[in-house]
């Protein structure tokens, strides 16, 4: 029997809520929104469900504080925690988010055994390897959303540069979702043509360490809390493509497990995203100061994953 899809968002904050806007508006699948505030995710359910009728999406939101509601979810995207607050870094949530992002791992692995798990909680990358353990779920269907707002970011900040639309930009960006993530002009392209063709080496500099520093930038402007539209945006762009087994080729944080020279550990690499999850992790050739700085990157998130012990 056909059903619709199902997915559930934990946390229904910014980017939990936003997340469920952008699943709604693209009539992607039946949402339920948790949170553990009493009457947050229900009436932010209810208000978008109050929406439908003027956009003409016919989808189900509903709200709930516990799990019997998210059973049988085909995805769950997990975005409960602390937001980031200006002077802190995404590693400072480390301890606080590891209790919840755990606690509601339990929950996921209980009601939604087949589920594939996106998360969007930081430190990102060490999120995604707490709930990959702590579920037992197998590799190709935990992964972390990181890798899609940042190179989103650069792409933001290059067609401005440019003065070209965004949909004729590429960008590729590894690594781990911190100051150490690896922005790769040679891989970033406007209409096929490698930017490194396009933009003085000063200007790309520039524009890697906005990107590297983009959720900062955020964080500073808005004060009380981090950005939502691009990051819940780019979960959203991950569900689509296993949802619709489009076969996207995007960056995501997923368990490396010798591919590029990494062992054991959540990084942002490029995979192919389809109806079985993580279908393929995708090497690319790195020249010896690219794969330095992976490296280095994947170091600051072995770091954290050495903190938590897991
Ligand atoms: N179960 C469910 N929801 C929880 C839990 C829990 N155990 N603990 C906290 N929450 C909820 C909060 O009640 C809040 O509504 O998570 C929500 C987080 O929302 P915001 O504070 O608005 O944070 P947001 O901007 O959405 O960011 C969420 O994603 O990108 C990361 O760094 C960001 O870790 C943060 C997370």
């Amino acid at each position: 029997m056909l059903r619709r899809n199902k997915v559930t968002v934990v946390g229904a904050g910014n980017i939990g809520a936003t997340c469920a806007h952008w699943i709604a508006a693209k009539e992607l699948a039946d949402v339920v929104l948790v949170d553990i505030i009493e009457g947050t995710p229900q009436g932010k359910s209810l208000d978008l469900m109050q929406a439908a009728p003027i956009d003409g999406f016919d989808v189900k939101l509903v709200g709930a504080n516990s799990y019997e509601e998210t059973k049988d979810s085909d995805i769950v995207i997990i975005t409960a925690g602390l937001a980031r607050k200006p002077g802190m870094s995404r590693d400072d949530l480390l301890k606080t988010n590891a209790d919840i992002v755990g606690g509601v791992t339990d929950e996921i692995a209980k009601y939604s055994p087949d589920a594939f798990i996106i998360v969007v909680s930081n430190p990102l990358d060490a999120m995604a390897q707490l709930a990959f353990r702590r579920s037992g779920f197998p590799k190709n269907r935990v992964m972390g959303m990181a890798g899609v707002l940042d190179s989103a970011r650069m792409r933001c900040f290059l067609a401005e540069a440019l003065d070209v639309s965004v949909e004729d930009v590429t960008a590729f960006v590894l690594g781990g979702h911190g100051d150490t993530m690896v922005p790769l002009p040679r891989y970033s392209t406007c209409a096929g043509i490698p930017i490194t063709e396009l933009l003085p080496a000063e200007k790309i500099e520039e524009i890697n360490k906005r990107t590297a520093n983009g959720g900062a930038e955020i964080v500073g402007l808005l004060k009380t809390g981090s950005a939502y539209y691009a990051p819940s945006l780019g979960a959203v762009e991950m569900a689509a493509s296993i949802l619709k087994d489009k076969k996207r080729i995007l960056p995501c944080a997923v368990y490396l497990e010798g591919e590029y020279g990494i062992n054991n550990l959540f990084v942002g690499v490029p995979v192919k995203l389809g109806k079985n999850g993580v279908e393929q992790i995708i090497e690319i050739s790195l020249t010896n100061e690219e794969r330095a700085a992976l490296q280095k990157s994947a170091g600051a998130v072995q770091e954290l994953i050495d903190v938590l012990g897991i």
